[in-house]
């Protein structure tokens, strides 16, 4: 008999990877697992849109690079990408863990990453989700956002209980200038192009990968990922 996995709050997480196309939840699901296993999201899209919307940061080269990149749906270059996150991993709250959202997305910053995590207590659990592709136009075209708590909305699935407004904040919600159809088809060709690689790195490299189901419930996705990193971080052997 295998033996039974520890309980959530027991769970030393280390580093997490969230993988998977534009839409499939990753930014949802991280939010949700970042306050149940009490560890910090890091999403790059996130520290990518802070920088492009800081009226100083974005009139830096660094700041016009990225913002024309980003509203072309192509991936910012690696060099940049790998120093930002660099800096939020040297924060003192990636102690016990953290959640990647976004990163790596191309087989360079997954390489370079590897590099970084040599000194870390654990090695990095990767879990891809899934949805189909003709799904993911509605999750992206549909989805609006929080400006002031970050709050993830989709007016089809995960509608705010007033037109427009967060339910926690009572702030106007926004909608990302990147969550066109036409800019929603450029971020999935270079999804394809260069991150589909890096899912198959994680896939063959290592025992610490799985893929979830994203075409559930939200809640349903949560539980499905909290096992598989019980699984991944505690019996890698029977996660396949
Ligand atoms: P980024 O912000 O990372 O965008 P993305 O990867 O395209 O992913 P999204 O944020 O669009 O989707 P998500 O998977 O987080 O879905 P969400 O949970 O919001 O990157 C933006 C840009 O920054 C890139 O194009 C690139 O230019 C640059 N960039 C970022 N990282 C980079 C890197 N590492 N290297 C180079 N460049 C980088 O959910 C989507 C919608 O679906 C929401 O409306 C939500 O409510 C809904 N939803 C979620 N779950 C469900 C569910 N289970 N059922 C129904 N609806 C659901």
């Amino acid at each position: 008999m295998s033996k039974p996995l520890p309980n959530a709050s027991d769970f030393l997480p280390g580093p997490v990877l969230l993988l998977g196309a534009p839409g499939v939840g990753k930014g949802t699901q991280a939010k949700l697992l970042m306050e149940e296993f009490g560890i910090p999201q890091i999403s790059t899209g996130d520290i990518l849109r802070a920088i492009k919307n800081d009226p100083a940061k974005s009139k830096t080269q660094q700041g016009s690079t990225a913002k024309s990149l980003m509203e072309q749906g192509q991936l910012v270059p690696d060099a940049l990408v790998n120093d930002l996150v660099k800096d939020r991993l040297a924060e003192p709250d990636t102690e016990h863990g953290y959640i990647l959202d976004g990163f790596p997305r191309t087989l360079n910053q997954a390489e370079w990453l590897d590099g970084q995590l040599v000194a870390y207590l654990l090695p990095v659990v990767a879990v891809s989700l899934v949805v189909p592709q003709q799904k993911l136009l509605e999750r992206i075209t549909g989805r609006l956002i929080c400006p002031v708590c970050g709050t993830i909305y989709n007016i089809y699935s995960e509608p705010p209980k007033a037109k427009g407004i967060c339910d926690r904040e009572g702030a106007k919600l926004i909608q990302r200038t990147d969550d066109t159809e036409e800019v929603f088809h450029e971020r999935m060709k270079a999804f394809q192009k260069q991150t589909a690689p890096v899912i198959e790195y994680y896939r063959t490299h290592g025992n610490r990968f799985a893929e979830v189901d994203g075409d559930q419930s939200v809640e349903a996705v949560t539980h499905s990922i909290r096992t598989t990193l019980l699984k991944l971080r505690h019996h890698p052997e029977s996660s396949e």
